[in-house]
């Protein structure tokens, strides 16, 4: 039988240099979209997928994101006291269970890789998910609970996998498709940032993995590669190479890039709006300006 998914690494450690001067003190993770941090939406996609382990590879610098899971007993009462029943609701969804969450440093940031492979000891022998928190997803049944399910039929390791025209592959690690299952697809190589006419496919792989604890012993023989970093792409392809099972998996839902200015404003645009809270207003907002700059030119 298949080992079912209980366990996520969350990589974090990065130093998130695109929001300088913000992550100067902040972590990137930290950032909010709307009202909410980054890492928030990553936990809450990991407890719908069936998560209950949650492992946090940070560095240093990144002690707000701890207390971030923390109780907050003060502010806690305040709200009780102001019978403020909403927000102490709110809060709640921070709160983890003892010992369900681990943190685990990176000491020097040698690359994604380098990073999953600082957990190996909690991974143990057991297949676990991957999420880069910096990649939010909107979807209606959250990204990696439909990889979990499909996951469950195919096992091996899966790669989430998104269609991006020919000229954007290049940003992105791309799939090199063996045979194309429609929602699966099975892949026989996955290069690196490719040149433009170079891409195998215009399948990106986006921050999303479900892996075998063979990626763990890749890790830990592969040397630095490119950026002089560890690269987790290069453990995943050495699972190819040694003729075992990766799949993409085409998700249903609409990335952001959160780790670039650009997205995240895109992202803020896409979840404000998403908001019944806040649709209406934000949308007559949204109208005026456009109609403002269109007049203007
Ligand atoms: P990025 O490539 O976005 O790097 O990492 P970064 O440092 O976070 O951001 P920039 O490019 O300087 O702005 C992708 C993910 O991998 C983690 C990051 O925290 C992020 O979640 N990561 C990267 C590590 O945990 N350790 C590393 O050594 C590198």
């Amino acid at each position: 039988m298949k080992k079912r998914v209980t366990k996520a690494i969350f990589p974090v450690a990065g130093k998130g240099t695109r929001f300088l001067p913000a992550t100067k003190s902040i972590p990137k993770e930290i950032m909010t979209l709307v009202d909410r941090p980054l890492i928030q939406y990553a936990i809450d996609e990991a407890r719908a997928a069936g998560i209950k382990d949650f492992i946090f590879v940070t560095s240093r610098g990144k002690s707000a994101l701890e207390d971030y899971f923390d109780h907050s007993p003060e502010l806690e009462n305040t709200l009780r006291k102001a019978g403020k029943d909403d927000l102490l609701a709110t809060l709640k969804t921070t709160n983890m269970d003892s010992g369900a969450i681990a943190y685990i440093r990176q000491h020097k940031a040698m690359g994604l890789g380098h990073a999953v492979w600082c957990a190996r000891r909690l991974i143990g022998n057991e297949p676990f998910a991957v999420i880069l928190p910096d990649d939010v997803i909107a979807a209606e049944k959250p990204c990696l609970q439909q990889m979990v399910e499909a996951h469950a039929e195919t096992g091996g390791c899966m790669v989430a996998a998104m269609e991006v025209p020919p000229e954007k592959a290049s940003s992105y690690g791309v799939l090199d498709v063996r045979q194309d299952n429609g929602e699966t697809v099975s892949v026989q190589g996955m290069v690196e940032k490719p040149p433009v006419d170079e891409a195998p496919s215009n399948l990106a792989v986006i921050g999303r993995y479900i892996l075998t604890p063979d990626i763990m012993r890749n890790l830990s023989r592969i040397k630095t590669g490119s950026g002089g970093e560890i690269q987790l792409t290069d453990a995943i392809a050495a699972e190819i190479e040694a003729d075992r099972d990766v799949f993409g998996y085409r998700f249903r839902g609409q990335r952001f890039d959160c780790g670039s200015k650009s997205g995240f404003l895109q992202a803020t645009v896409a979840f404000g709006l998403g908001r019944e809270d806040l649709r209406d207003e934000f949308d007559d907002y949204l109208r005026e300006l456009m109609s403002m700059r269109q007049a203007a030119q």
